[in-house]
């Protein structure tokens, strides 16, 4: 099929459907009409649908009321108690879920470590415990700068344990972007290790925080994970006198065991930067019991939890998936769950079928840049391993090609296992559409359904609701999990997420649209922010990077279709007089935005420009950079205050 008619048929929703498995019955949600039921209570009546889910939790102090709506402010279950590592971990203590394995860890070297929830426990208590002779305390702000070991996991639920307020730093970032949200979060304390192995090379950790922290003050401690208790000399690093110490040293130093604080529903359980529209990233906060609680029934009803699968859900825990679907929403359902540290491809590209087979991995969640990657590395791969544990396939992070559900469909599933297309983000907190997989037939390349509790809605540019038909994703009412604001600043969380449509919706910057069958199909972001290899990047972060370069005096950065990553990104730049531009330069330009974000933000290519388009009111139209980025004809270019910019920005891009 050709592009143009993929595009065709996605846009008219007629796609070939999948019904839900044979073993549908036994889901949790067990069928349409099942669904349709529960997320119309969850709608009419949200205090009484989540209100009678809520006795799961585990309460410190019995909360009063459901929810309180002070538009665009929610709260929900207001006056109650509770800790999220009890509901992590304790909870479990006279259960046979206690000594059942919490997670599987593999290293990318090869290492393999099976870690009980007791185990866990006696860790997270240790180690909170240690924090709080350390010094620190509930609403602390820690940073946590970790490779994914199970360290990480367990320096997030110690912060949760005393009430402290993580902010966790995907690894991938630089000393830059951690200065800045170490800055912004107030975090005093900052978690990280030695070092870490990505596609077998080492990456020092440990001297990115210290180059982060050359210019802060306010840090008092930073605590250092040894990755390679085998060879201590893997990572070399050194340790700041007084400030800094080793992971081992603070586990040994507190008591065995650290009373949960209690904290109330409201109160932060931890900040998360994401991309926006402007420069700066914001910082997007969650709090307790809401968040506890969407996190646990999402878990358990889309990926139809029970108590014998063997989970892998293959995101960092530097972002939200990690947080929500690695952390918080399966160790609540006491699931055990595969934590990988490395890349896909190495040593070989069939690592994570050689993991799902050695591990019988029977739930695997993972975006659809990975699943293009494995499409592009070809099917002799995966079909070297015993696939047939898998019972349910996931999928998260940007839209999904049909070509691309269909080949996970056929050459991962074996056309046996329900694909979850789940669309959700940072703010939301929780899945947010999603198909059920018992309960749902799908369309390949739709997130087909809003999840319980989620009143989402297309609406026009005016505000006008549409029951079919393209236009801008929005939802109505407010659900346990979503932000609860941007941290320091109320008053941007109100513009960004409220103000589109005087305060009555919720937008989360994406378009969609709704077939006549009431799928809905996401389009993609509708503002500055581009999805490259599912990661979030605001474009206008990287031009602030660009024109931090001496030789930088304009930037404009776009995101244009890119066969693996969804969105690869292209830098138009203009140079200061003086700077010529050369291949030299532009390979510069690109490891500079390498070292100011982090390596997954480096833009494919970066085109130097004479002059930027602009509007006469002096705003730079994308529209037509990303027309001649992808070679379309030019569109209008009548606003342009020098249209005869494009097309030497054409040729140029042509020639490069
Ligand atoms: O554009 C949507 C896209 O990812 C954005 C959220 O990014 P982030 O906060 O980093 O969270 C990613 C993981 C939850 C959304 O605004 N997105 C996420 N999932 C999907 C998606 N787009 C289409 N289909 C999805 N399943």
């Amino acid at each position: 099929m050709t592009k143009s008619e993929e595009t065709n048929q996605r846009a008219s929703g007629r796609v070939e459907t999948y019904s839900p498995p044979p073993w549908a019955k036994d889901a949790h949600t067990p069928s349409f009409a099942e669904y349709q039921k529960r997320w119309q209570e969850s709608i009419n009546d949200p205090e009484k649908f989540w209100g009678k889910l809520a006795s799961e939790l585990v309460w410190d102090k019995d909360y009063d009321k459901v929810l309180e709506w002070n538009r665009p402010f929610a709260k929900w279950f207001t006056g109650g108690k509770l800790n999220a590592s009890v509901q992590c971990l304790d909870k479990f203590q006279d259960t046979e879920t206690f000594d059942k394995t919490a997670l599987i860890w593999i290293g990318e070297p090869g290492e393999r470590r099976e870690i009980t929830y007791r185990q866990l426990h006696e860790e997270v208590n240790q180690f909170a415990a240690g924090l709080k002779e350390l010094g620190y305390q509930k609403g602390d702000r820690v940073a946590i700068y970790l490779p994914m070991i199970p360290e990480l996991v367990v320096a997030t639920l110690a912060c949760a344990r005393i009430g402290a307020i993580h902010t966790v730093i995907f690894a991938g970032f630089s000393a830059d972007s951690i200065r800045d949200r170490v800055e912004d979060s107030g975090a005093t304390l900052v978690i990280t290790s030695d070092g870490a192995w990505r596609r077998g090379s080492k990456i020092l950790l440990k001297n990115i925080v210290d180059d982060a922290l050359g210019q802060i003050d306010s840090v008092k401690n930073v605590v250092v994970v040894q990755r390679n208790t085998e060879n201590l000399e893997e990572f070399t690093h050194s340790m700041t006198p007084d400030r800094d110490t080793y992971y081992t040293k603070v586990i040994s130093t507190g008591p065995a065991t650290c009373e949960p604080e209690s904290m109330d529903s409201e109160d932060p359980l931890f900040i998360l930067y994401t991309s926006g529209t402007t420069g700066k990233p914001k910082g997007i906060y969650h709090t307790h019991a809401g968040y506890l609680l969407g996190t646990m029934i999402s878990t358990r009803e889309v990926f139809d939890l029970k108590s014998n699968d063997v989970f892998w859900c293959t995101a960092d825990v530097g972002w939200i998936t990690g947080h929500s679907y690695i952390i918080y929403g399966p160790m609540q359902n006491g699931v055990t769950q595969v934590m990988y540290e490395g890349a896909p491809n190495f040593p070989n590209p069939d690592r994570f079928w050689e993991i799902v087979a050695a591990e019988k991995v029977s739930i695997f969640y993972t975006a659809p840049t990975a699943i293009r990657a494995f499409m592009k590395w070809g099917d002799n791969w995966p079909q070297k391993h015993d696939l047939s544990s898998l019972r349910l396939l996931g999928t998260v992070g940007e839209p999904i090609n049909p070509e691309a559900w269909r080949w996970y469909h056929k050459t991962i599933g074996a056309e046996r296992c329900p694909i979850v297309d789940t669309w959700w983000q940072t703010e939301t907190g929780t899945i947010s559409l999603t198909p059920l997989p018992g309960a749902t037939t799908t369309k390949p390349g739709s997130a087909t359904f809003p999840f319980y509790g989620i009143d989402a809605v297309i609406l026009d540019e005016a505000g006008e609701e549409l029951q079919t038909g393209q236009g801008l994703l929005a939802i109505r009412k407010p659900w346990p999990a979503m932000m609860r604001g941007i941290w320091g600043d109320e008053q941007r969380y109100r513009d960004t997420y409220w103000s589109k449509w005087g305060g009555k919706y919720y937008f989360p910057g994406d378009g969609a649209f709704r077939d006549d069958d009431g799928y809905f199909w996401i389009v993609g972001r509708v503002d500055d922010v581009v999805n490259t290899s599912g990661h979030r990047i605001g474009t206008a972060e990287l031009e602030s990077a660009f024109v931090e370069h001496e030789t930088v005096t304009e930037a404009a950065v776009i995101g244009i279709p890119h066969e693996i990553k969804g969105e690869g990104l292209v830098g138009f730049v203009t140079l200061r007089d003086g700077n010529e531009p050369s291949e030299e330069l532009a390979v510069e330009l690109r490891a500079w935005i390498g070292e100011k974000i982090g390596s997954f933000a480096k833009p494919e290519r970066v085109i130097f420009a004479a002059d930027l388009p602009k509007t006469r009111s002096g705003k730079i139209m994308r529209r037509l950079l990303r027309d001649v980025a992808t070679g379309k004809a030019l569109g209008d270019v009548t606003t342009l205050a020098d249209p005869g910019v494009m097309n030497e920005l054409r040729e140029q891009y042509q020639d490069d």
